[in-house]
């Protein structure tokens, strides 16, 4: 049994909630009055122009509705109502890997945004339901942007700068959008990289069908070709505009961003979020799971291009008032204690971060953070992958000095914000363990039927009641959403959301996340599917067949492991090589393959599927109990065991 950390009592007594006995109590108001706990707390916590008249409509389920009838704008709760008490206030404090520093206070955001909404409607024709996809690195102009979208009602994409051309082609066609906002380039580890000829590439290979104009702010100042009449200047523009703008009246339900993410099948997947319930949860979490006061410093080090980038870089930090931080590079440029450094420098008193930068930080600096005062830290996060006892204690030790307590918190682009996760204040926390849902998060770990999974068996993770900031939608394509979360699950008759992860109860009734359970993988915390690097894979010519799945990596969680049957045979570095260029060309650097095995064949049902779980078991090193007796040629299944061996 892993060891139980009670909270810090000191921290627990100002914390906003501080027992175990307040948060059971809070489980229990939600238990006995669903609506009546959401009703209250949207009320309380958001600025409405016009008061919702429905709390939850169930009428169109899956396509669940919430807080009906209400009128806000985005933009309001996270800059407009902080202007009366915050107005020089930091914002956002940005730091570029340079070590140049930005400090961004709300009454400057506020026109920064104004300003950025103008040009989008003057300049660009954008209006309320047009669709604006952001190519961007970190840099504050990126929050600026999807700020300025959310202002006048325009549905923001952010795709992540590590994507290349062609993932990006195939998100500008699918959302349809009108615009990208990029960057001339920025930097990274040290040297700097250029974005916007990706954004060439995108459109002339296809998307200039769709998108007939881009929009570049110059970061780095490096030579970039322009296309007249269709790529502007950023900087040449925004103070042409006013800075004052009124927000556009959304409905609670009006759309505010897309973000594309990988499923077990086929093509990313346009996760929908709406306005009202996303940003209700982004505020609430923040709150109570970070436990942020009025002058503390909030560090997330998440890239703006993935979810977590989205709810607690920006809109969470901002919807409460909080001054976040935002970090251009990677941890460890100019050296192993940047990140360490910054948050002495800064005086951090929340730090939320992937297990996969604590290992790499763990293994390359063991001493390092003791070079630094960290004291200034009071809660520390972890999100993305499960963490390793090992990574847990060090971080709680080394960085939290034993004293702050770790939130570990499990979500997905598709909840929005935190589901499972402690707060700070009141839960024990165990090394490996997001603990237990948030008040009003109905998770459940269970069989396909709704029965409750023993305490120390695998079961499914379901959330059995739809909750605010949940996904509304795939972009187009409904029949997908439906199948793809409310297909598997059914509770008392009725399908419930699905989260494709794993998960069981400990003995202590600690929720214990066991991993997907379907063909998406999580390397170094970016969440990938297995079918997109097939797809690029099976265009390389040499290759008849492929299987692609995770396997173990110290550092980055799950590396990706590729068993390829070969038409000629070839050298394996070199077929490793031209199969990651193709890699690199159709999805990015960030879905490289760490290593091949060439097999004789896979192993098939005979009606000819591929069985991927005994790939998956052989790549983990653990024991294959599936029933091979089905397969069309059991002995593939030996003979590939024994060639992995002669791998390590
Ligand atoms: O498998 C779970 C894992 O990451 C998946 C969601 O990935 P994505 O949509 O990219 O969002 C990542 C950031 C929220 C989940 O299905 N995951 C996320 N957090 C945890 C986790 N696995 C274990 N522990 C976590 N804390």
């Amino acid at each position: 049994m892993s060891q139980i950390f009670e909270p810090n009592r000191a921290f627990a007594k100002e914390a906003r909630i501080k027992n175990m006995c307040e948060y059971k109590e809070l489980r229990l108001q939600a238990d006995e009055d669903y609506e009546g706990y959401w009703g209250k707390l949207a009320q309380e916590k958001l600025d409405w122009f016009e008061p919702f008249n429905t709390v939850l409509d169930e009428s169109n389920a899956p396509f669940y509705k919430w807080f009906s009838g209400g009128k806000l704008n985005v933009t309001h709760q996270c800059i407009g109502r902080h202007l009366k008490t915050r107005k020089n206030k930091a914002a956002i404090i940005w730091e570029g890997e340079d070590g140049s520093r930005r400090i961004i206070p709300y009454l400057l955001l506020y026109y920064r945004v104004n300003r950025f909404a103008n040009l989008l409607k003057n300049k660009f024709g954008i209006k309320k339901g047009d669709r604006v996809v952001l190519y961007m690195p970190m840099i504050p102009e990126a929050a600026f942007a999807m700020l300025a979208c959310a202002k006048i009602g325009a549905i923001h994409s952010v795709v992540f700068g590590g994507f290349s051309a062609e993932a990006l082609k195939d998100r500008i066609i699918d959302a349809e959008a009108k615009l990208v906002i990029t960057a001339d380039g920025a930097y990274r580890r040290g040297t700097p990289y250029l974005l916007k000829p990706m954004v060439d590439k995108a459109l002339e290979e296809g998307a200039e069908e769709i998108c007939k104009q881009v929009l570049v702010v110059k970061r780095n100042f490096e030579h970039i070709d322009m296309v007249e009449g269709r790529d502007f200047v950023y900087n040449d523009l925004i103070n042409l505009e006013s800075q004052h703008c009124e927000p556009e009246v959304m409905d609670a339900e009006d759309p505010l961003f897309l973000l594309y993410t990988s499923g077990s099948t086929g093509k990313p997947k346009g996760v929908q979020h709406n306005s009202a319930g996303y940003i209700l949860w982004a505020q609430y979490t923040m709150e109570h799971v970070f436990d942020v006061k009025e002058n503390d410093t909030f560090w997330c080090t998440a890239d703006v291009g993935w979810i977590t980038g989205h709810t607690y870089l920006v809109y969470g930090p901002l919807a409460m008032g909080a001054t976040t931080v935002m970090y251009e590079g990677v941890p460890q440029h100019p050296n192993i204690g940047r990140w360490w450094n910054m948050i002495e420098e800064l005086r951090i008193n929340q730090f939320y971060t992937a297990p996969t930068a604590i290992r790499l930080l763990h293994k390359l600096g063991p001493d390092e953070p003791s070079k630094y005062d960290l004291s200034s830290l009071k809660v520390l996060g972890t999100v993305g992958e499960p963490i390793n006892p090992d990574a847990w204690m060090w971080y709680y030790n080394e960085i939290g000095g034993g004293r702050c307590p770790i939130v570990d918190t499990w979500w997905q682009t598709e909840t929005g914000g935190h589901m499972i996760t402690p707060l700070p204040g009141a839960t024990p926390i165990k090394p490996g363990s997001a603990t237990f849902p948030l008040p009003g998060i109905m998770a459940e770990i269970m069989d396909e039927e709704g029965n409750p999974t023993p305490v120390g068996e695998k079961g499914f993770l379901c959330i059995t009641k739809p909750w605010p900031s949940m996904i509304r939608n795939i972009w187009g394509d409904p029949a997908r959403f439906e199948k793809s979360y409310f297909g598997d699950c059914k509770k008392d008759g009725k399908p419930v959301y699905f989260t494709g992860d794993g998960a069981m109860y400990d003995e202590d009734g600690y929720i214990i996340i066991t991993g997907r359970t379907d063909d998406v993988i999580n390397v170094s915390g970016h969440r990938m599917g297995t079918a997109e690097i097939e797809a690029a894979i099976g265009d390389h010519p040499n290759i008849a067949e492929m299987a692609v799945v995770g396997r173990p990596d110290p550092i980055k969680g799950e590396g990706v492991f590729a068993y390829v049957v070969v038409k000629n045979e070839e050298d394996k570095t070199s077929l490793l090589k031209s199969l990651n260029t193709i890699i690199i060309k159709e999805i990015g650097p960030i879905a490289k393959i760490d290593d091949i095995l060439v097999v004789p064949g896979l192993p098939k049902t005979r009606s000819g599927k591929i069985m991927r779980r005994i790939l998956r078991s052989i790549a983990k090193g653990e024991a294959i109990t599936q029933d091979t007796s089905t397969l069309e040629d059991p002995s593939v299944v030996e003979e590939i065991e024994s060639l992995y061996k002669t791998l390590a």
